[in-house]
Formats: structure tokens, sequence, C-alpha cells
């Protein structure tokens, strides 16, 4: 269908060309590479600044690098309130449609108002700076509010996706020692009310730390109210203290401005920690060039906000833009599989950002769906979370971007607060490739040694230089953050991704997946140690193991392989009854697709259990070195 197809290169269009922000990738990259510090601080310029920086980028105590530092910004007075001085201050901010059709939308002069009521009202309930607030909400208006208004007052805040179970929210609101919960009486999703409030009180009787939880309503189900600790967000908005106007606090460039948890190879996850200055430079940036930002753009990340994705690319960067963003808070195929064309033609989407699982999910329909709708707004087309594969990268670009729209394939992390490799429109694509790294950085595709492997090799991906919105560290860990990430190549300051990747002759980087203990299931990230603990949690189960396995839709599902305890008895009512225990102790995003009962797990003799094996075996293929599997 797309005729600018050369040499497997796809080409974007003149037009595309010519209106680019950055039209010239390899002289700006090469600048970028060579004057690092001179690059971000340029960048850096393009935010208001309270007290200007001293030194772009201190690195006198590696890896705990400091960008900006001495400098005095808040992330929210350049996501809303320099806004208010021009014409930005009437533009559509967000546009949010509910599951059930419902629409709200807010200027960024209504942004303002929202954002300074809930601001006021965490104060009155004694929220300071440097606190910690944890927020489990659905994807509505006031969670975007909520975040901005801890930023706007120096908190920080602590985002718990709205699909984990009450053990997860409880665990993570201990580590953070949050005193303020936020979160709404529910959502809906395909028409169900889902009952949030409910989780979250049972999270609260796990976790003492809370005083105060403020309660959205939403869904309008009922819910159970705590005297004295639980309070209605609307009763509180109507009263004298929540004025809608409030100062916005200056902070530190390097203060807190979230922690956002994460799955790794324990069991607990890590609070990656990210600051107002770096994050905001760094996302802003990315977003600009990646997504060539117009003022007239309406701008649609379809994610959820409590992920990073939604932190940076629905929440932080697209407001410091001024960019019009579009939130959607239900199923993709709800109704019907045309749900999201149908709201791209209303809305006029000009940037849709998605993950390969929602567009494979949406592919299996067919193109009847998309074809009822006129997408003949949308100029880029993005994707994150999982490597895209060339048929799903194909049919995005043929069938819904017409043969018109480049396909950003962004690949970052939770850590790297921003996209690390990715193409600009301008670039030439090779599909399933997320191309080159952006400006500023370095990347390598390494051994075990951090020796560059040959151009086709599988190795280990890594970032050999700090960026500016590079996590600062794990919230109450450093030493972790230390070893983790930066202690296998600590010689040569290199930052570990934990996954693999080949650069090809033409320098275009393919990432091939986690290397570590995290399954990533229809983009969402999981710990194989967090699954084998909610296991085992189970009375019935002595040992575990999860591994993640290739699936057609999801990119991987779950896979688990189970010991019982002596006297159960295996049956599929057992099998189904681990499936729903692990649903309620994470969340459904992490049920096992499979449950197998086995009598012994293929284990080192050092006792740890060899993943690998299993996945070999479950696969049919060669086993690999088996020199280390214990008799
Ligand atoms: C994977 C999501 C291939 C990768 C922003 C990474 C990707 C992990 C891509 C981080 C991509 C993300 N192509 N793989 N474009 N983007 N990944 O923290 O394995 O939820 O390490 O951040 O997702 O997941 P996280």
């Amino acid at each position: 269908m797309a005729d600018n197809k050369n040499g497997g290169l796809v080409y974007p269009s003149d037009g595309i060309v010519n209106n680019a922000n950055v039209k010239d990738y390899d002289s700006l990259y090469q600048y970028s590479i060579e004057n690092r510090e001179a690059f971000w601080a340029e960048q850096a310029e393009t935010l208001r600044w309270m007290k200007p920086w001293g030194k772009v980028l201190d690195d006198s105590n590696k890896p705990f690098y400091k960008w900006f530092d001495g400098g005095e910004i808040n992330i929210v007075d350049n996501a809303i309130d320099r806004h208010l001085d021009g014409e930005t201050r009437n533009k559509l901010a967000i546009i949010w449609e509910s599951e059930a059709g419902a629409v709200r939308s807010f200027s960024y002069y209504a942004l303002n108002r929202e954002v300074s009521q809930f601001a006021n009202v965490l104060k009155s309930m004694g929220v300071r700076k440097g606190d910690i607030v944890t927020i489990y909400m659905p994807q509505v208006p006031e969670l975007v509010f909520a975040m901005l208004a801890c930023a706007k007052i120096g908190a920080a805040h602590s985002v718990v996706y709205g699909g984990f179970s009450y053990e997860a929210l409880a665990a993570r609101i201990e580590d953070a020692d949050s005193r303020v919960l936020i979160t709404a009486d529910g959502g809906f999703r395909r028409g169900k009310p889902i009952n949030l409030k409910a989780i979250a009180n049972e999270a609260m009787k796990r976790s003492p730390t809370v005083e105060v939880c403020i309660t959205v309503q939403n869904n309008g189900i009922e819910v159970e109210m705590e005297p004295e600790r639980d309070f209605w967000y609307h009763d509180l908005q109507a009263l004298p203290i929540a004025s809608p106007k409030c100062p916005t606090e200056p902070m530190d460039a390097e203060d807190p401005l979230f922690i956002l948890y994460t799955s790794g190879t324990t069991g607990k996850p890590k609070g990656m920690l990210h600051t107002h200055g770096g994050y905001a430079v760094y996302t802003s940036t990315t977003h600009r060039m990646m997504f060539d930002i117009k003022p007239g753009d309406r701008y649609w990340c379809a994610a959820d906000p409590g992920w990073i994705t939604g932190h940076s690319y629905i929440v932080y960067a697209p407001l410091i833009n001024g960019a019009t963003v579009m939130m959607y808070e239900g199923a993709p195929n709800y109704p019907y599989p045309n749900r999201w064309w149908q709201m791209v033609e209303k809305y006029g989407i000009n940037i849709l950002y998605t993950s390969p699982t929602a567009i494979r999910g949406l592919m299996r329909f067919g193109d009847r769906w998309p074809q009822r709708h006129d997408l003949s707004s949308l100029r880029l087309l993005g994707s994150v979370g999982e490597p895209i594969n060339p048929e799903a990268w194909r049919w995005y670009y043929d069938v819904i971007g017409g043969g018109r729209c480049p396909i950003i394939d962004t690949w970052w992390q939770t850590e790297t607060g921003g996209a690390m490799i990715c193409p600009l429109p301008v670039t030439p694509l090779k599909p399933g490739s997320a191309t080159k790294p952006f400006f500023g950085n370095e990347i390598g595709i390494v051994d075990d040694d951090g020796n560059d492997v040959p151009a086709g090799e599988e190795g280990k991906l890594v970032i050999k230089n700090p960026w500016p919105g590079m996590a600062r560290t794990i919230y109450k860990d450093d030493d972790r953050y230390a070893s983790l990430y930066w202690g296998d190549y600590a010689d040569k300051g290199y930052y570990k991704a934990g996954d693999s990747a080949k650069v090809d002759e033409d320098g275009y980087l393919w990432i091939i997946g986690r290397m570590d203990e995290v399954i990533k299931v229809s983009g969402y990230r999981l710990g194989t140690a967090e699954i084998e603990s909610a296991l085992v949690s189970h009375a019935s189960v002595s040992e575990s193991a999860a591994i993640g396995l290739p699936h057609e839709v999801k990119g991987n599902v779950i896979h688990t392989y189970v010991i019982l305890k002596e006297g159960v008895t295996a049956d599929k009512n057992l099998s189904q009854q681990l499936k729903e225990h692990v649903a309620s102790e994470i969340g459904r995003i992490a049920m096992p697709e499979e449950v197998t009962f086995v009598e012994a797990l293929p284990k080192t003799r050092s006792g740890k259990i060899m993943r690998r094996v299993l996945r070999a075996r479950a696969l049919g293929q060669d086993e690999g070195d088996l020199s280390t599997l214990e008799e």
C-alpha cells in the first residue's frame, strides 16, 4: 500500500519533513553528544525557572547525578501557570470521554482552577512539601488534578495503577509512608462498575499510616466511609478552604516530583524517584521533538496515567508543551471495536500513541472497523511498552495511518523518565525497530565486559551517559539503585537497562526483550518474583516458578509451575483457584494463563530456579547449558 518504501526503509512524506520541528537528526545528534550539557541547557531554557541553575550536570557523586542543581522550578508552573498569560489560557488542556460516552473538557484556565482547588484541599488536610500522597484512581480527570495538585504544593505523588489489588496497594502505601490517600468510589470497565473504594478500604486496614482518605465521586456506587478518616472530595471542594487560587511552590530542581513503583527482580516493587527539574526538561523535549507538537494539535496517548507512559506523556510533557490532551476512561472495544476510531474521528486526533498489544488486539477485529471512520486527521502514530512486530506495524501504518503517518516506536522505561530510543518524524523507518538514540544519548549493545558487540549480534542494552530524565534513586534504597542499574559496568559508568537488543549495519536498534526476571504482559511490567510470592502465599502451595511465554496479542503471558504441599491433590478447580488468588493478590493483569502442577523445579546447585530451562521446555527448544543444573 505504501509507495514510499525503499530498500526496506519507509520514508516520511515531504509534508512531514517540511513541517518537522527537527529536520536534521544527524547533525543535531552529533552536536548533542559532543555538547551534552549545552544541548540540555538550551532545552531547559525553553522552560520557566524561578531561579537559574548553577551547574547543568553535577557528576561528583556517581551514579547519583544531579541536573540543573541550584535551580528552582515547579513542573506545574510550566504545565499550567505560564500558559495562563498567553493564548493557551483558553485552549483546551484536557478532553475526557467516559466509557458511557459522557464528555468533560477543561481549558488551561479551568485546569488551573481545578488543580488549585485540589491543592488547597490537600493543604487543609495537612499535606506539606515533601510528603508522599498515594493516589489510587480510575482514569478520570480528577486523577490528573490530584497529581498536579500534589506537585503544585511540593508534595510527591505515588500513583498506584487502578488495576492493582489491595495487597499491592497496601504494600505501596506502606513503603511510601503515605498519610493521605486519594481514591474514587470506582470506575467502569466494559459497562461494569469497578469498586475502587472497597479495595482502598481493604488496603487501609493493612496500612495504618493513612489518616485521611479523600474519595472522588465518579461511578456513583455505594461505598463505605469511615468517619474522621474518609471525606468526599465534592464536600471538601464546596468549602471555603477550596479556593481556586493557590500559589505554586518553588522547588529545588532536584526535589522529588513523584515516586512510581515498578517490578524488578525481587518480590518488592521499586519506588523509582523522579524530580521536578530534569524530568520536566527531558519529557517535554522528547515529546516536542518526537511527536512534532504543534499549537493546534490534539494528542492522544491511550495509556493509563497510573503507569510511567501516562505520567510522562499524558500528564506532564503534553501540558508543558501546551497541547490538547485526549483521555478515555474505558475499554478500546467497548461497546464495539470501532470505539477508538470513532473517537479519533469525532475529536480530530492528530497524534495517537499506544501499545503494540492494543494495536494487535484491535487488528484482530479486522479492517472494516477503522474503515468506517475518517481517520485523515492523524499525522503521527506512536508505539511503546514492548517490541512491535512487523505485522502489527504494517497494519497500524497502512490501515490506521493510511500510509501517511510515521510510526514513532519509543523505547524507554519507568527508570528513564522519557523516551531514550525513538525516531523523529523525519527518520526513515524500519518496521519493528525503535531506530536511533534520542539526542544526548549514547546507546550500547554490549557483552558482559561492557564491550560493544558486532552489528547483528545480540547483547545487553546499556546507556553510556546520564540524561536529565533519569530516575534519581529507588526510594529509600540508594544501594539497590546503585548496584542494580550501575553496578555491572561501574568502571565504565554505564546504565544497564535489563533488555537485550541488536544493532544493525545502519545503526538501527532492535529491542529483543527483557533479560531479567521481568515479564511484559500486554505491555504491563510484572516481576516473576511477585507472582511466585503470591502463589506461595496460598495455603496449598509449597513452591512455584513463573515464566513468560509468547502470546499473539499480549506479547507475553504468564505460565506458572507449582509444587503443592504434601497431601494436597491437584485438580482443575485448584488451578483456577490459584489463578484467582494471584489476581486478588496483585491484580488481574498478573493472572497466570496456565498453572502446571509439578513434582520438582529445575534449580541450580545453589537453589536458584532455572527459568530459562522451564521456558525452553515449554517452547520445545534446546535447554542450553545444563552444567549448573542440580541433579
Ligand atoms: C519494554 C514502559 C521494545 C522494555 C515505557 C523495557 C519496549 C520495558 C519498548 C520498560 C519498545 C518499552 N520496544 N520494548 N518501544 N518500550 N519496552 O518500565 O523491555 O513499564 O525495559 O516502561 O518495556 O517497561 P516500563
